[in-house]
């Protein structure tokens, strides 16, 4: 499987070192012969139709600080336009205002008969139904687990476990930072504010959290599993959004405040009253997916948020998927 690895930040480099260290059980158990023949970052790529190795790349980026050798003048788009690839997989930063350089890449690869594998949100969540349609109309498949619930497989448990069932409608809590910085505000006393730098000191939020706070991250997450467990053809407008303030909405002693991803009645994001014990419940960094399925009860599914390395053990659940896509493909009578 020839591989262009586009980002090679934190997924990236964590996915480059896992795809190495797993490629002797990829290839034993699914018959996958994963080679990245090129990496790109900023500065340009490194191209080596061989295969690159991990210490190669990962050497020149620690060392220098990018991928490529001094003058390079390859850029992604060279490298979809001009290698032959089977995978692209997309690992750049994330632009909510036009989703680039992410779109563009994947809309390119896809043209081209190329594999697409994301873990970039942004693309997603202002184009998805588009990105549906050029996938299936250029017959690619098309994987971005990575982007919700990479630590928590929301995407895999509503595609395998409810085979055949009829999901009515999901919600639940899709940013462990909100959620820590409520549990904290709420729980423990602390401002808002104190609550962040907090979060920002244990590393559980960014920098700069401006897209988590304000429910973006949350309503990014909630177009992706609409449009892939609900069939709803939906972007970032249709959502309603409004993200996590000083003033919470009133809640008695038995009950607490959460921030709320919800499909129904209406696409939103915005901070709900829940019982304590619930299952809405979870405490700190967790997050939740409440699947409303017609034939059974409510389900909830819960665990961790994603950091790098989960989210790069999730590009290597897609490769196997997209391998057993490939092959149902070709078994397809
Ligand atoms: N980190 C996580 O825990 C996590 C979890 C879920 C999803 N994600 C998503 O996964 C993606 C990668 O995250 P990350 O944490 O790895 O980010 P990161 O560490 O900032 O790495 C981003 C990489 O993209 C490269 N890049 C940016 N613009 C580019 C361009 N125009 N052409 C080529 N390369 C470009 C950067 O190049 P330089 O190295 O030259 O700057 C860098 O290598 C993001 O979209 C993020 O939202 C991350």
């Amino acid at each position: 499987m020839r591989i262009a690895l586009l980002g090679y930040g934190t997924v990236g480099t964590a996915f480059h070192r896992l795809v190495n260290e797993k490629k002797n059980l990829l290839k034993e158990k699914y018959g996958i012969v994963p080679q990245l023949v090129a990496i790109c970052d900023r500065s340009g790529c490194m191209v080596n139709e061989e295969g690159i190795s991990y210490e190669t790349a990962y050497k020149a980026k620690t060392e220098s600080g990018r991928v490529c050798s001094e003058g390079s003048v390859m850029r992604p788009m060279d490298v979809i336009r001009g290698l032959s690839l089977d995978l692209m997989v997309e690992t750049t930063t994330a632009n909510f205002k036009t989703g680039e350089p992410s779109l563009s890449h994947i809309f390119e690869s896809m043209k081209r008969g190329i594999h697409v594998i994301t873990t970039n949100k942004a693309p997603l969540a202002l184009h998805m139904p588009a990105l549906l349609e050029e996938a299936s109309l250029n017959g690619v498949e098309f994987l971005y687990s990575g982007t919700v619930g990479g630590g928590t497989p929301f995407i895999s448990f509503g595609d395998k476990v409810l085979r055949g069932n009829s999901l009515k409608g999901i919600k639940g809590i899709l940013n462990g930072t909100t959620n820590y910085m409520l549990s904290r505000v709420i729980d423990s006393g602390l401002q808002m504010s104190e609550a962040l730098s907090e979060a920002q000191r244990l590393g559980i939020a960014e920098a700069d959290p401006t897209l988590d706070l304000n429910g973006f991250d949350s309503a990014a997450k909630l177009v992706i599993l609409m449009n892939h467990l609900l069939n709803k053809r939906v972007t970032i407008s249709d959502i309603k959004i409004s993200g996590i303030k000083e003033d919470l909405p009133k809640y008695a002693g038995d009950q607490t405040v959460k921030l709320i991803a919800s499909s129904f009645p209406e696409p939103k994001v915005s901070m709900e009253v829940v019982k304590r014990g619930s299952p809405m419940d979870v405490g700190g960094t967790y997050n939740v997916l409440e699947f409303s399925v017609e034939e059974l009860d409510k389900i909830y599914v819960t665990g961790r948020g994603a950091g790098g390395q989960e989210t790069a053990a999730s590009i290597i659940r897609d490769i196997v998927e997209l391998k057993e896509k490939l092959m149902q493909k070709s078994y397809q009578i």
